[in-house]
């Protein structure tokens, strides 16, 4: 049978990818939805349209799947979390502290957003990077006596950074980073959302909270845990996030000094070897490569990249040697916000902690 699931955020901009990520998933079963009460009591097609134009919000590529349609959104007040084995969650950060801490006491509740991402008890995952860090999660249960927990996601612009660097962290000693974000402006969310005014024909140089998440998460991703906690990996991250006009994905070029010697060749090549042996491998929603490198410096480009693999592969290009370092690489690197940065990467760590026995 399979396990019963609710989407909170059921409306917004990662709420409608979880509604297309989970459509006829073999393990997880959307049965109840749910977003704030401006929503509540809607159908679904009706709760997603624009409350000022009426205009139909569907934010994500191709047909609203028909499972959902006629479904009611309810609000958080009315899950019966009694007749749920898990919850995706995908609400605003300040309202999601309360009510992911409420339904977690009781089932597994894997999350989007920042609220408990920097709790000492807390992992921040990324299926097929830090898998391991997956058992704090036992901690997490025993200290705060929970028979559920919370699972959240990184930052979505942390997700391509972490991934890229994964390799680069191991087997090169990689020990600074600077990273500058192009983001598209899926990542702002519906409420309020990045001005349509505002980002066209624009660039915004500035994302509030953004940089300090990114710099935090990655050296927490990237850490040891050792006796229940988390020793955040040794690396110096410094970044500038910045929003473009580009719909769905997000770009970063990254410049990264490393402790050994590294060139193009040799990181491509650890790159195909972590791509074949990363543990997501099989899964329903894992990738069929994890990673992808092209050596045509006209990769990555959001447009090209964001439909490989249903958004679900890390691309890279623009492999080259920094003279600037002793040992050092440039990249540029495209991650999808909606797909492997939030949604369907929620579904994805879902299905990682299924098979490790956690849900
Ligand atoms: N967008 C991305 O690419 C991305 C990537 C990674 C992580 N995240 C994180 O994921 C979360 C959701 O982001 P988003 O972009 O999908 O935002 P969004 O488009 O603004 O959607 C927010 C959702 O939360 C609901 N909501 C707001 N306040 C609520 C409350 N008090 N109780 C219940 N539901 C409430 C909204 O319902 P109504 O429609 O009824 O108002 C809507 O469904 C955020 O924490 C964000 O930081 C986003």
């Amino acid at each position: 049978m399979k396990k019963k699931a609710a989407i909170l955020g059921v409306t917004g901009a990662v709420g409608q990818e979880f509604v297309v990520s989970l459509k006829d998933h073999p393990w997880f079963e959307v049965t109840q939805i749910a977003a704030s009460e401006r929503s509540a009591g809607k159908k679904y097609l009706d709760a997603i349209r624009d409350p000022n134009t009426g205009i139909s919000a569907w934010q994500v590529r191709g047909e609203i799947p028909d499972y959902i349609k006629e479904m009611t959104v309810i609000s958080v007040d009315e899950i019966k979390v009694d007749e749920l084995d898990l919850i995706f969650s995908s609400i605003e950060s300040g309202a999601a502290r309360d009510i992911e801490e409420r339904f977690a006491k009781d089932v597994p509740v894997i999350s989007t957003s920042s609220a408990f991402r920097y709790e000492e008890d807390v992992p921040i995952l990324i299926p097929g990077i830090n898998d391991e860090h997956a058992d704090l999660i036992d901690v997490q249960r025993k200290n705060r006596n929970w028979k559920g927990f919370v699972a959240p996601l990184p930052n979505c612009t942390t997700t391509g950074l972490a991934i890229t660097m994964k390799p680069l962290y191991e087997e090169y000693g990689a020990k600074k980073v600077l990273m500058t974000s192009m983001q598209a402006i899926s990542g702002a969310g519906r409420t309020p959302g990045v001005s349509a005014i505002d980002v066209t024909d624009n660039i915004l140089p500035y994302i509030p909270n953004e940089e300090g998440k990114v710099k935090k998460e990655t050296r927490k991703i990237l850490g040891k845990l050792k006796d229940g906690k988390i020793e955040p990996a040794d690396i110096k991250v410094s970044c500038t996030c910045t929003r473009v006009p580009v719909i769905d994905g997000h770009t970063e070029s990254v410049f990264v000094e490393t402790s050994k010697p590294i060139d193009p060749a040799s990181a491509k090549k650890s790159y195909e070897e972590y791509s074949k042996k990363i543990s997501v491998n099989g899964l329903p929603s894992a990738p069929s490569f994890y990673y992808a490198v092209h050596e045509d410096p006209n990769r990555p480009q959001p447009r090209i990249e964001r439909e490989v693999n249903d958004g679900m592969t890390t691309t890279i290009g623009r492999l080259e040697k920094e003279e600037l370092f002793d040992h050092g690489i440039k990249y540029m690197l495209f991650s999808h916000n909606k797909k492997m940065g939030s949604a369907k990467g929620a579904v994805l760590l879902a299905e990682m902690l299924y098979k490790k026995g956690k849900i």
